[in-house]
């Protein structure tokens, strides 16, 4: 990334012969203090089709078969210094923010610090429903390997087994399909 203001640009190699600027390798003290502005107060996408009888169908599905358990669909944030729009919020991550054993065949063996090879964080489930329009592509998972939300979920392995044999065998095909459109939802 290159960052320019007024006659120095940041971030580029440090040749004078590359252009005429005066080039200075360091990212300013500012640009730093202003990026990280923009990333702590950048706003979750709102969700969509609450009212769909379908979506809130969905919502209560997703609290019986257990997934909310790891996806926990809300949580408080804490007092952030100069950031008062986010500080002391309710919000809904869909996350808990915790490793969990997600069993051998999301393993990829290899620890990370306390991480083992087969535990991964819960990652938050805002936004899953425009991954696809923002991202041009919607595969999920640390890999990348689901190509869609069915396939993710019946990844799931290890201490989220329960949850994903309750959507495989217990939900009729209407309740995947209504937790499907509450995901979508998020
Ligand atoms: C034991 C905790 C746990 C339970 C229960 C659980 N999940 Fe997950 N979920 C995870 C973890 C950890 C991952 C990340 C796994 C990975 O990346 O390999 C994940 C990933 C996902 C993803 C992919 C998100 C992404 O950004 O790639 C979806 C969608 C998802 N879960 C939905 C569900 C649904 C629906 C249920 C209930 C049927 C459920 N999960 C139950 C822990 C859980």
């Amino acid at each position: 990334m290159v960052i320019c203001q007024s006659s120095i640009c940041a971030g580029q190699p440090p040749h004078e012969e590359a252009d005429s600027l005066n080039n200075d390798p360091e990212v300013t003290a500012e640009a730093v203090s202003q990026v990280t502005f923009y990333v702590q107060s950048l706003g979750v996408p709102a969700r969509r089709d609450t009212e769909d009888p379908a979506v809130r169908r969905g919502e209560e599905i997703f609290s019986n078969v257990g997934c909310a358990t790891c996806h926990r669909p809300v949580a408080e944030s804490g007092r952030l210094e100069g950031v008062p729009s986010v500080s002391n919020q309710q919000f809904a991550p869909y996350t808990d923010l915790l490793l969990h054993d997600m069993g051998p065949a999301l393993a990829d063996g290899r620890p990370v610090f306390d991480a083992s090879g087969r535990e991964w964080r819960t990652p938050p489930l805002w936004g899953l429903g425009l991954r696809e329009l923002i991202q041009g592509h919607n595969t999920l998972l640390h890999d990348g390997r689901a190509r869609s939300i069915r396939e993710a979920i019946l990844w799931h392995g290890g201490e989220a087994r329960p949850a994903r044999e309750r959507f495989r065998t217990k939900l009729s095909g209407d309740e995947r399909d209504a937790l499907v459109a509450f995901l979508r939802s998020l």
